[in-house]
């Protein structure tokens, strides 16, 4: 590890890094000089994932409990501090899945999916953030998003509430925070892992990727679907001092592609003395609010050579 890596001496939690986009964070955490306090459900995952760590000559260690409760959340940050001698960097990255239309989500399908991602998010920033202001640490938060928060998506009622319910944390944070000159930001990534392994739009590229081939470029620009390498260098970049004047922004990465997100805002703004009544509405709400928000993903149609039925 080089003495001059932007990350030396600091020390990083990121949970769910037992696999997928939250292993590769933990290894360019890592390689950036991090040590890193690795996160997972699973036991082994968790251990196999600090092995690849300590392979490349990183330094971590694994906390195998579920994120959601307090609990874990203490244990994770007693582990960064007990074994590293503090914390600077959180990234809330553990999540699950429980996709269907909101008629048939059951109440657990909805617990289960915002007690890990928005509960477990947190769970995890009030502690680290606590200890960091206590310790008078300018720490990092990054936390994650989807594009499913930021536009809505079909059979995703459960995910849609705790990714936008997280970005709209972020921004509280970033406020609450600031002071402190703790950054809290939410990241917004799009990449191949075993969450978007069965969606056909994806199949022509996670097939190209399982093949070790690179993504056919549509997937990379047009896109922004790469790798989960793609999205750990702006993860490294957040937690760093170079990004110390950023925050409270929700960034998206994929494949070749960054992006900045708007937060809300109004886009149409009407006056009526005396406020709106129901007739005024009636007639007059399309001219004062002019076109309507769209919302969903905007996919372009997959060209044909990519097409996998
Ligand atoms: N893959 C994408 O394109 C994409 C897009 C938008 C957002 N995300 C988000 O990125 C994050 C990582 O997703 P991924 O695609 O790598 O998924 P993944 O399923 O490959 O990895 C998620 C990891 O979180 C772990 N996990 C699940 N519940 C946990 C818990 N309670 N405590 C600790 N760990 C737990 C899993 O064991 C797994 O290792 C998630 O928050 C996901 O919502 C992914």
């Amino acid at each position: 590890m080089s003495s001059h890596a932007p990350l030396d001496g600091k020390v990083a939690i990121v949970t769910g890094s037992g696999r997928g986009l939250g292993l590769a964070y933990a290894q360019e955490l890592a390689r950036q000089g991090a040590a890193v306090v690795v996160n997972d459900v699973d036991e082994a995952t968790a251990a196999e994932a600090v092995a690849t760590i300590e392979a490349e000559g990183g330094r971590a260690v694994a906390v195998a409990l579920p994120v959601g409760p307090t609990a874990t959340a203490q244990e994770l940050v007693r582990t960064a501090v007990d074994t590293f001698g503090g914390l600077d960097i959180l990234v809330t990255n553990a999540g699950v899945l429980r996709d269907t239309v909101l008629w048939k989500m059951s109440d657990d399908d909805f617990d289960t999916v915002i007690n890990v991602h928005l509960r477990g998010t947190f769970t995890c920033v009030r502690e680290a953030a606590s200890w960091m202001r206590e310790n008078e640490v300018a720490g990092r938060i990054i936390c994650i998003g989807s594009p499913t928060g930021q536009r809505g998506n079909f059979g995703q009622t459960n995910y849609a509430a705790a990714k936008a319910g997280i970005v709209g944390m972020v921004r509280t944070w970033a406020l609450e925070l600031k002071r402190a000159g703790i950054t809290a930001n939410a990241v917004i990534p799009v990449a191949a892992t075993a969450m978007t392994a069965t969606v056909p739009y994806f199949a022509a590229a996670v097939e190209a990727d399982a093949a070790g081939e690179p993504m056919p470029a549509f997937f990379r620009h047009d896109l922004g679907f790469g790798t989960s390498e793609d999205v750990a260098g702006l993860i490294a970049f957040l937690a760093s001092d170079a990004a110390a004047a950023v925050t409270g922004q929700a960034i998206g990465i994929g494949g070749d592609r960054l992006q900045l997100w708007s937060h809300p805002d109004a886009v149409a703004t009407a006056y009526r003395d005396g406020g709106w009544s129901y007739d005024d509405l009636a007639t007059g709400f399309a001219d004062a609010a002019g076109p309507l928000q769209s919302v969903g993903e905007k996919f372009p149609p997959l060209p044909e050579e990519l097409q996998r039925s």
